[in-house]
């Protein structure tokens, strides 16, 4: 977003007089109340201690909260033991609690499974038993490829139990991006399926598994397949095994050893500002303190009652925190769906809420955008009325979807919660408690309790009420990333570099008059595409390593559903032909490098493209250009005539 079209955009949100306080009901009975903001302001760090002790179970107490000596590389709840599968699972059913649902799965076709806690337990200690025999040790990296099916929650869970650390790739990305997460952790095992559906069709990751992992480094020893829809499989006799064959024969006695604190829980690829994706490392006992933590707190969860229905794949940090851990932890009930919400009809989300009486709903904007093009009948043919609270992540959500939300799907009168955090901060870090804070359609407002967010000036100086500037976070939490898996500079120049002794997050926003927090975008050169984030450089360097393509800038465009898309602008090489054929070349070429996600909107090609004397392409110039506005103040340009030539070549 360029800078002026930011001010308009806060001008209109300013006016945003709405409040929308919970109910005297839904306050005084609220898990969260607003002594819990008071606690955390007087405790300080101390706060998260007694959050830790309370809502885990630990093998061994820690003996000092945090360590923050060795600044930006944290050490929290020091000396403390912990198992992260063990609190997911063994300690519900040695309570008595073995018979509750842990997840209601919705496969895609309609057929379903219902596992109790009990069943899940038992799953998770024959394939952590399986693992093992296949050679994988405490330490270990698993490369998790698999589709949204309960085997890929078991999976995790198998890993944080032995204390191998997994590594999900999000099916859909391609073989190649399969490939470089593979080599770059040196995953000794990978978990994948024969397929999954998608729209009514059978749909692979395991042909581009396969693919990938016959061109991986020589680190994979095994592959374990599960079979979902029996698509063909490339196998690879001696090191490619069933999971039936491996899992459903191995004991399901299994102890779960104690781990550090510290011990490595996962690395998850994020895109950055440069072409490679970084593995944030995220770590055991401060990443479930602070998800278990949010998911109680910012959803006003009732493990007893609540049916939790979160729609993120478990390719993205939402699924992790939000699937296959806090709900978990939390012992609570949660539904897992494998399909696309329009198959096959375009109520499948909602007539699933009415047949599981989902209460809690958790989901992103792109797809609260995409339900109000399709209409609101739709969803009102089914009961919503199990619903009680809504959750929003991923991108900022404008205030008419925030109202459509609010009045289509919560029947006007259950609290949305509008959750800003990244894969880099592990849960949630700004967001409305719902039986406390009188809501604001569009605005993420506050700061979690125990979460130090300010937003500052350039120069690093907190900007007043009323006012905009970058967002950072003042002081260490619990579920921060460790650092980026075998880059420890990258790390520090990354987040710690740009303001002393903060974490800068990469997004602009702004405090509104009341103090309330407005997220305004990346501020990098990140997108954020249907709530799922790409690189620009990403998508270039993907572009140019394409024969027909000498020179290539990427911008993210403003996009009604979307929330942005990608749009390429390419130069291509001395015989490359201008035509349909080389546009539908490339997106293809994108989405075979990268994955389906990354496929440019619109590519269109131009004769230059405008950069600095130094030699910095000038995206904002590009934006306006895509967005359809008038070109901004180019006289910084080496050729400050080549904005005109563009415009000349693309009324062509
Ligand atoms: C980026 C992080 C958080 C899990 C999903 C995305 C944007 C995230 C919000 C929100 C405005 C948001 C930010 C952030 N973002 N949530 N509620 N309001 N923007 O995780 O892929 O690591 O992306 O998503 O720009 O930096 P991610």
């Amino acid at each position: 977003m360029s800078t002026h079209q930011q001010g308009d955009a806060f001008e209109n949100l300013l006016r945003e007089d709405r409040r929308f306080p919970p109910s005297a009901e839904f306050a005084a009975a609220a898990v969260a109340q607003p002594a819990l903001y008071e606690e955390a302001r007087e405790q300080g760090a101390e706060f998260w201690a007694g959050q830790a002790r309370k809502l885990l179970t630990w093998d061994t107490d820690f003996t000092q909260t945090l360590d923050w000596s060795d600044a930006p590389f944290a050490k929290w709840f020091v000396g403390g033991t912990v198992n992260a599968a063990y609190n997911a699972l063994d300690r519900h059913v040695e309570a008595g609690r073995g018979d509750r649902v842990a997840i209601h799965f919705e496969g895609e076709p309609g057929d379903t499974r219902t596992i109790t806690y009990a069943e899940l337990t038992e799953e998770v200690k024959r394939a952590a038993n399986a693992f093992e025999s296949l050679g994988v040790q405490k330490g270990d990296r698993v490369a998790v490829y698999l589709p949204m099916i309960p085997e890929a929650v078991v999976t995790m869970l198998a890993c944080a139990r032995i204390g191998a650390v997994h590594s999900v790739v999000f099916g859909g990305f391609s073989a190649d991006a399969l490939r470089s997460r593979i080599d770059d952790a040196e995953a000794r095992l990978v978990v994948t399926a024969d397929g999954t559906y998608r729209r009514g069709e059978p749909r692979a990751p395991q042909p581009a598994g396969a693919g990938a992992l016959a061109r991986a480094g020589h680190t994979v020893t095994n592959v374990v397949v599960v079979r979902r829809n029996e698509q063909p499989v490339e196998w690879t006799e001696g090191r490619d095994v069933w999971w039936h064959d491996v899992v459903d024969g191995a004991s399901a006695e299994h102890t779960a050893v104690p781990h550090d604190a510290e011990h490595p829980l996962f690395i998850l690829y994020t895109s950055g500002t440069t072409g490679k994706p970084k593995g944030i490392l995220h770590t055991t006992g401060g990443y479930l303190t602070q998800t278990a933590f949010t998911h109680l707190n910012t959803f006003d969860l009732r493990p007893e009652t609540d049916v939790f229905w979160c729609t993120a794949d478990i390719g993205w940090v939402t699924g992790h925190s939000y699937v296959a851990y806090a709900p978990l932890v939390n012992g609570a009930t949660q539904l897992i769906y494998e399909g696309t919400p329009d198959t096959p009809h375009q109520g499948r989300w909602w007539e699933l809420v009415q047949k599981y009486k989902v209460s809690i709903l958790y989901t992103a904007p792109t797809a609260i955008r995409t339900f109000m093009k399709w209409g609101r009948e739709i969803p009102q043919q089914y009961d919503l009325s199990s619903i009680r609270v809504l959750g929003s992540v991923g991108e900022p959500i404008n205030p008419e979807a925030w109202m459509w939300y609010r009045e289509v799907i919560g029947g006007g009168n259950v609290p949305i919660v509008d959750t800003w955090w990244q894969t880099e901060t592990g849960a949630h870090m700004i967001a409305p408690m719902p039986g406390v804070t009188a809501t604001k359609p569009g605005s993420a407002q506050v700061a979690v309790p125990g979460i130090a967010i300010d937003v500052v000036d350039e120069l690093g100086k907190p900007v007043p009420d009323g006012s905009g500037g970058y967002l950072v976070i003042r002081e260490p939490w619990p579920s921060m990333l460790r650092g980026i898996w075998g880059d420890p500079q990258r790390f520090k120049d990354t987040y710690w570099s740009r303001f002393d002794g903060m974490y800068f997050a990469g997004d602009g926003a702004k405090k509104d008059d009341d103090g309330d927090l407005w997220l305004l975008g990346r501020v990098d050169d990140v997108m954020n595409i249907s709530g799922h984030r790409l690189s620009t450089t990403e998508i270039e360097s993907a572009l140019v390593s394409h024969p027909s393509v000498a020179e290539a800038a990427v911008v993210g465009a403003s996009d009604e559903t979307t929330g942005e898309a990608v749009v390429a602008f390419v130069i291509l090489r001395g015989s490359a032909k201008d035509d349909d054929d080389i546009v539908t070349t490339l997106r293809n070429h994108v989405g075979k490098e990268i994955g389906p996600i990354a496929k440019p909107r619109n590519i269109l090609v131009v004769p230059e493209l405008p950069k600095t004397r130094s030699g910095k392409i000038m995206r904002r110039l590009l934006k306006d250009v895509a967005e359809g506005r008038e070109v901004g103040d180019a006289t910084t340009l080496s050729d400050p005539t080549i904005m005109q030539q563009i415009a000349v070549s693309l009324r062509k």
